[in-house]
């Protein structure tokens, strides 16, 4: 079996929108409602052996219920991650329309998000740029690198990006080249890898061959490996997930966990449940082993990035 840890990311649990195709859409969208979920889930997580949990300041109150979870657990074997580089500003109007988080990768930001983060120590293990891109110029900020390799050095962090987007593999090769005090910057990637979008395989093969920690995110397409009539492009690659599905006796949830364990064998693979059911149904991906047939079948399900991340931008926050 792989040596792969499932992780626990907060996107989905710290505000009352995110953008998922959500077929349960009748939850109760308050703040007290959404705090004692997350640490419903964020205790039942640790009761299954989960260790590793990621979450960023645009994730609404996700980083203060991970903040006060953590300070009220006190854990010592827990790895927390976190980000710098978004904003988030619906400020908890659900169905708000405008954007729900705004960008700014300056180093006054960076200072601005790494105060408030900065109280996860000592559990706090990898500190990462959110979204890099190559247009935000993030990757040749000197001042925002060096403060990163400050914090690095300093508090013996872990330091990432995670990418997004159809150049996600332009964008690692580009911060593969950072180097300060003749070491690579970035330790760790966390990067969108999924039975469509499988654009940064090799490369991230790469990474872990050179002992960086892979971090895959978005395992589920946001929702797109789940039967849905709006894309009927997948009719065929639905049936035959169904069919794995019935043949291991869990849901589409965990094959596509698992696709991602048995093709790529990341570091770690984040789930994004937003309830505890989802989560233990997530977990059954540790279950079972695809085999190789299954593994080809899976890998031609793979579609252009330039049109798995134009379906991504059509999707809606809800
Ligand atoms: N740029 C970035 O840095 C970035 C971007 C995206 C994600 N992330 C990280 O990755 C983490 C993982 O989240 P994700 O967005 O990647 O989510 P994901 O795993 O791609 O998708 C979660 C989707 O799957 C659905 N789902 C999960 N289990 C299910 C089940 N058993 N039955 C039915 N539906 C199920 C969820 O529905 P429900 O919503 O109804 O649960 C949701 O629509 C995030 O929390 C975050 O930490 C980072």
């Amino acid at each position: 079996m792989s040596r792969t840890r499932i992780g626990l990311g907060l996107a989905a649990i710290g505000r009352p929108d995110y953008i998922n195709i959500r077929f349960n859409n009748t939850i109760d969208k308050s703040i007290d409602a959404f705090k004692n979920n997350a640490f419903r889930i964020l205790d039942e997580a640790y009761s299954l052996d989960i260790r590793d949990f990621d979450v960023a300041p645009s994730y609404g109150l996700g980083e203060q219920f991970l903040l006060e979870w953590n300070n009220s657990r006190d854990y010592k074997d827990v790895s927390l991650s976190t980000k710098f580089g978004y904003t988030y500003v619906a400020n908890w109007e659900v169905g708000y329309k405008g954007k729900h988080e705004i960008k700014e990768h300056s180093l006054s930001k960076l200072n601005e998000q790494w105060a408030i983060s900065k109280a996860f120590m000592p559990n706090l293990n990898i500190y990462q740029i959110h979204s890099a891109t190559l247009d935000s110029g993030v990757l040749t900020n000197t001042d925002v690198l060096s403060r990163l390799s400050e914090l690095k050095e300093r508090y013996q962090l872990k330091i990432g990006i995670t990418s997004s987007g159809p150049e996600q593999t332009k964008i690692i090769e580009e911060a593969q080249k950072i180097v300060f005090k003749d070491k690579a910057l970035f330790d760790s990637y966390q990067v969108t890898y999924n039975i469509f979008e499988q654009s940064c395989h090799t490369i991230l093969k790469q990474l872990l061959a050179e002992g960086k920690s892979v971090i895959i995110k978005e395992a589920m397409a946001n929702g797109r490996v789940f039967r849905n009539k709006q894309f009927r492009a997948y009719l065929n690659n639905y049936d035959y997930l169904d069919n794995l599905s019935a043949k291991y006796n869990v849901g589409i949830d965990a094959v596509a966990l698992r696709f991602v364990v048995d093709n790529l064998g990341p570091t770690i693979v984040l789930s994004g449940a937003s309830n505890t059911n989802h989560l233990k149904q997530n977990l059954k991906a540790m279950s079972f082993e695809l085999n190789d047939m299954e593994l080809s079948q899976l890998k031609s399900f793979a579609i252009s990035p330039k049109q798995y991340w134009q379906e991504r931008s059509n999707l809606e926050w809800n």
